[in-house]
């Protein structure tokens, strides 16, 4: 290393760190024009005042849906019209009560009373207002895989969709996004959701090479200062991304090798400043899924990790003569969270030939980088 390519310890290689932050929307946004204007069209006659079409949308994570959505409602909020957006993570807003919380709370700007406290009563407040103020509502229900689990999709799809049977006059829209491929909505819904609920679909592709490169080459010449990262190692990163399926990933590692560079006081990233962030952003999806658990879906996979580490094949049967001692758990909620962790990909459930219900089950990573996360 020489002392021409050492930094001045108060230098830096990031022009704007904010650009790689998770919720940073980007203002060039491209390829995926055809869909946002699909989406337009659906909830145009929301602006109008009457009842927006509904939408499912589908693509694997990070094809760009959360931030297409996010673009169109900041749209909507800024010309004058009868629509009012809301945008529900459902990673962390997972049930009827909290998504109605949600919903209340962005139309009122303040919380539901706590005398209120059931989610039909929340309810009754969310369609006063629509009514009172002449409102629409649309909802996009983000990430609604994670509401497969104990109902909950068909719950609140159920309340929102029949709103005008018990609230006459209130209109309510609908946008139902899916980041699992495997998911079929219809095999997934009610027939008294599906006997009202018929959306029109559009779907996310996956980026291609040039794409992603694009993207990502957006993000470098807003992020860094030129010269720090050069398109043949700008490919690696690309490389990585496509591999893992998830625009997230290459923009994580974008950061992580700058901060690596920035370590070394270099002001170039290197492809080993590449490799090293690699190491960590490959498990960003560990991550987030770990974060979207509750308490005692977290503690089944503490459990199964412990049980991971002794050298037998684990089986849903067994596992659970273990979960109702240890963690008093029911039959019933214990298969609802080894679904949704089998869901998540955290884990492998697995059929075994003519045994019944019971299951195998593997976990999809390493023991310590679960424990790592949780
Ligand atoms: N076409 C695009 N142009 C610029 N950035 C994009 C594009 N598509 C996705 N991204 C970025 O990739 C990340 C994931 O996008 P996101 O909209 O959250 O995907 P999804 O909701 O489908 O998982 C975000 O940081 C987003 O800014
Ligand atoms: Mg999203």
């Amino acid at each position: 290393m020489t002392l021409k390519n050492m930094l001045m310890w108060d230098e830096t290689l990031f022009r704007d760190p904010d650009v790689f932050e998770i919720d940073y929307i980007p203002d060039q946004f491209n390829y995926r024009e055809s869909q946002m204007r699909e989406l337009a069209f659906l909830l145009r006659p929301g602006i109008k005042g009457s009842r927006p079409l509904n939408a499912t949308i589908k693509g694997t994570p990070g094809t760009g849906k959360t931030t297409s959505i996010k673009k169109i409602f900041a749209d909507i909020s800024e010309i004058k019209s009868k629509m009012i957006p809301v945008h529900i993570n459902c990673q962390v807003e997972n049930t009827r009560f909290m998504i109605l919380s949600q919903i209340y709370r962005q139309i009122a700007g303040h919380n539901p009373s706590a005398a209120g406290n059931s989610y039909k009563r929340v309810f009754e407040s969310i369609a006063d207002i629509l009514l009172t103020e002449d409102r629409v509502l649309l909802v996009a229900l983000d990430d609604a895989n994670y509401l497969l689990f104990e109902n909950e999709l068909n719950n609140i799809l159920y309340l929102l969709l029949r709103s005008h049977e018990t609230y006459p006059g209130t209109r309510i829209g609908v946008m139902v996004i899916i980041s699992d491929m495997d998911v079929d909505l219809s095999r997934e819904l009610d027939i008294r959701v599906t006997s009202v609920f018929s959306p029109t679909e559009v779907y996310f592709p996956p980026y291609s090479v040039t794409e992603t490169f694009q993207i990502l080459k957006e993000r470098v010449l807003q992020g860094l200062y030129p010269g720090v990262l050069s398109d043949k190692n700008l490919d690696l990163i690309v490389d990585h991304t496509l591999r893992s399926g998830d625009m997230r990933v290459g923009i994580d590692m974008i950061k992580r090798a700058g901060l690596n560079a920035e370590k070394e006081a270099m002001r170039e990233i290197s492809e080993e400043h590449i490799h090293e962030a690699y190491k960590i952003s490959r498990f960003l999806h560990l991550k987030y899924s770990i974060q979207a658990l509750r308490r005692e879906e977290k503690d089944l996979l503490r459990l199964l990790v412990d049980l991971s580490r002794k050298d037998e094949q684990l089986t849903s049967g067994q596992v659970y003569t273990i979960v109702k001692k240890k963690l008093k758990l029911g039959y019933t909620i214990y298969y609802e969270a080894l679904r949704k962790l089998d869901t998540l990909r955290l884990i492998n459930l697995e059929f075994r030939d003519g045994r019944g219900r019971t299951r195998l089950i593997n976990l999809r990573y390493d023991p310590d980088k679960i424990l790592f996360y949780l």
